[in-house]
């Protein structure tokens, strides 16, 4: 997610940041800013939307100077805005900082910092950061390093920053827990990125600071220390890596890359709300308006394509753990149905983009009813979180891929946590039952990862049903909308019909589609309904149809119906669909790149679909 550079040394600093910007961009962003030190002066410029117009705006501006600080920014505290990007200067001017990732304990800092006289000219948790990091170093009359390795104890959350003194025109102040950070090493120059593409013409000897490290940079001299202030020795390797490898992180695919980050994307979704420990769930975003919630007759989902099947997951999770009524609905429909909706009505909803048109009309039909809008987003400052009452972002960095995967099950994790919360306050979910399912979720990042390394098996299948001309989808419960959008990723990315069904309902109709040259793919993995999937699969195995399932991990009694089989660990059915869609994922994307297509960008396809 976004990216960061720096540079410290003898050449020009502002076309090296530049250059590295543009290099990061495959990361996905949504403003871009410098900060530059000629000796006499910061030099800050920031601007929203790409590096280039970053380049136009700053023609005929001071860009000299020897050290410097650039970034790419994707909103996650604060619309996407001129003032909200990144280089953010303290409110003295003399510090300036750029930061990927988040600061969980923002509010409370900004408290601290308010009532101390402080004043913001952003809504990001960064720009607290930076203030109560200059506010240490006053207060306790110390360095810099210091004031950062103090106030770094203090925060809880996601970053690398860095950091540059009006005072120092030299030393580049740079520190990382859970967002990357390569320095780059030169002669008499040091290069600081979120990856070593912005460095790679310039050397090939790099250190990768570990969590907890705090780099103290000058164009000579690089100080690793840990945030006890005991110095560590830099561990210099060599980078063998070409340019055209490490566009898109070194994938083939952004969806392949955007697939395999799913474990840390959950992570990050869960990370800050959910403590299995405590037994809580913090969703602030949601608070003001939990018992309007709690008491509502009904809740309307609206979404479309991938976050549509997210919405039907939604239904029975709210159902099952909120006891409340749920509809779920195609936003298109419903924007022209003149729906009934009443006062306390709370309509949700669900969109990666923020900006899918269906879904930003629907929703802004029933706000003039007086419905309660949630909105489940991806894209900070969104029109559709713009517009809603309130919401959860979901925290998935930018999708960049057409087909939607990363976001489908950060869209699930704080679904599942939202109804979590209202049954909890609701007293609808036995105490036991909820412990035991934030646990099941804690886990679900690990899980993810244990499918993704036993994964391989699945591009020989694509390889064999390449050829296939229809595919069928089935599932039951919690895994029904599971199939249908895996049926949905297999038309987008390899142009191959494909039909989601429950799969008991298959034997009304779609059953007549099988013969010998069908694949029949179940999402089988062992839940409340197992055995009567497990009939559902005879049926098709009688009628000869080549069985694929998902199944779970060690069930024998399931693999050996099956023609091709993939395993997922054992997990409760209510977070299972964010674990048996990988698969899913997966078989698409091999079977797009095993055709040779776009799997990008496939035909007839947006991203944000923003027209009706
Ligand atoms: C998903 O793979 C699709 N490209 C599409 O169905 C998408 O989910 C839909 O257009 C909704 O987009 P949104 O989540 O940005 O609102
Ligand atoms: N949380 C910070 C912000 O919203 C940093 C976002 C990023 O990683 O780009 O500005």
């Amino acid at each position: 997610m976004c990216g960061i550079v720096g540079y410290t040394g003898h050449r020009e600093a502002y076309p090296i940041i530049i250059k590295g910007l543009k290099r990061l961009e495959y990361r996905g962003y949504d403003s871009t800013g410098v900060a530059l030190n000629n000796g006499s002066g910061l030099n800050v410029y920031k601007k929203k939307g790409k590096v280039a117009e970053l380049e136009e705006a700053v023609i005929g501006k001071d860009l000299h100077a020897h050290i410097g600080i650039g970034h790419t920014r994707w909103a996650t505290h604060g619309e996407p805005s001129d003032r909200n990007a990144h280089p953010h200067q303290s409110a003295s001017g003399k510090l300036a900082m750029i930061h990927n990732g988040i600061i969980e304990n923002y509010t409370q800092l900004k408290k601290e910092l308010i009532s101390k006289g402080y004043y913001f000219e952003s809504d990001t948790d960064t720009e607290v950061l930076l203030n109560f990091i200059e506010e240490i170093r006053k207060n306790n009359q110390c360095d810099l390093e210091e004031a950062v390795r103090i106030a770094l104890k203090r925060v809880t959350g996601a970053y690398v920053i860095l950091l540059i003194d009006e005072d120092d025109p030299a030393t580049i102040i740079a520190a990382r827990k859970g967002s990357p950070l390569v320095i780059g090493i030169g002669k008499g120059e040091h290069f600081l990125g979120s990856d070593a593409s912005p460095m790679l013409e310039y050397t090939k000897e790099v250190v990768y600071v570990n969590d907890y490290e705090l780099a103290i940079v000058k164009p000579d001299e690089l100080i690793l220390k840990n945030l006890g202030n005991e110095k560590l020795t830099p561990y210099v390797q060599k980078l063998d890596l070409e340019l055209a490898a490490i566009e898109k992180g070194g994938y083939e695919h952004f969806m392949l890359k955007e697939i395999v980050e799913q474990p840390q994307t959950i992570y990050d979704c869960l990370r800050g709300r959910l403590d299995p420990i405590e037994g809580t769930i913090t969703m602030s975003g949601i608070q003001q308006y939990a018992e309007q919630i709690m008491n509502a007759n009904r809740i309307v989902i609206v979404a479309c394509g991938t976050s549509w099947h997210a919405g039907l997951v939604a239904e029975y999770i709210f159902e099952e753990l909120c006891r409340i009524n749920v509809e779920v609905e195609y936003a298109s429909e419903f924007r022209y149905r003149n729906p009934v909706i009443n006062k306390g009505d709370v309509i949700l909803a669900i969109s990666q983009s923020g900006e899918t048109a269906d879904t930003l009309v629907a929703i802004e039909n029933a706000k003039s009813k007086g419905a309660i809008l949630l909105g489940v987003v991806n894209v900070v400052g969104s029109s559709i979180a713009r517009t809603s009452h309130a919401g959860a972002y979901t925290h998935a960095g930018p999708e960049i891929g057409v087909a939607s995967t990363k976001a489908f099950t950060a869209q699930l994790a704080v679904l599942t946590m939202i109804a979590l919360k209202i049954g909890y306050l609701k007293g609808s979910i036995p105490q036991e039952r909820y412990m035991n399912l934030l646990n099941e979720l804690q886990q679900v990042p690990e899980k993810v990862a244990w499918i993704l390394k036993h994964s391989a098996p699945i591009k020989a299948m694509a390889e064999k049903y390449k050829d296939a001309r229809d595919f069928l989808y089935l599932g039951r419960g919690y895994n029904f909308p599971v199939a249908l959008e895996g049926a949905l990723k297999l038309k987008e990315i390899s142009y191959i019909h494909a039909e989601g069904y429950p799969a008991a309902e298959m034997k009304h109709g779609p059953i007549a589609l099988v013969d010998d040259q069908l694949p029949v793919v179940f999402v089988a993995t062992r839940d409340a309904y197992h055995e009567k999937v497990m009939s559902n699969m005879q049926e098709i195995k009688a009628r000869k149809g080549k069985l694929i399932a998902v199944i779970t991990e060690g069930d024998t009694a399931t693999a050996e119906l099956c023609d091709d089989y993939i395993e997922v660990p054992e997990a409760d059915e209510i977070v299972a669909p964010m674990l048996s869609v990988v698969p899913l994922q997966l078989l698409a994307y091999y079977i797009g790149v095993a055709k040779e297509l776009d799997v990008d960008k496939p035909r007839n396809l947006a991203k944000s679909v923003t027209v009706e």
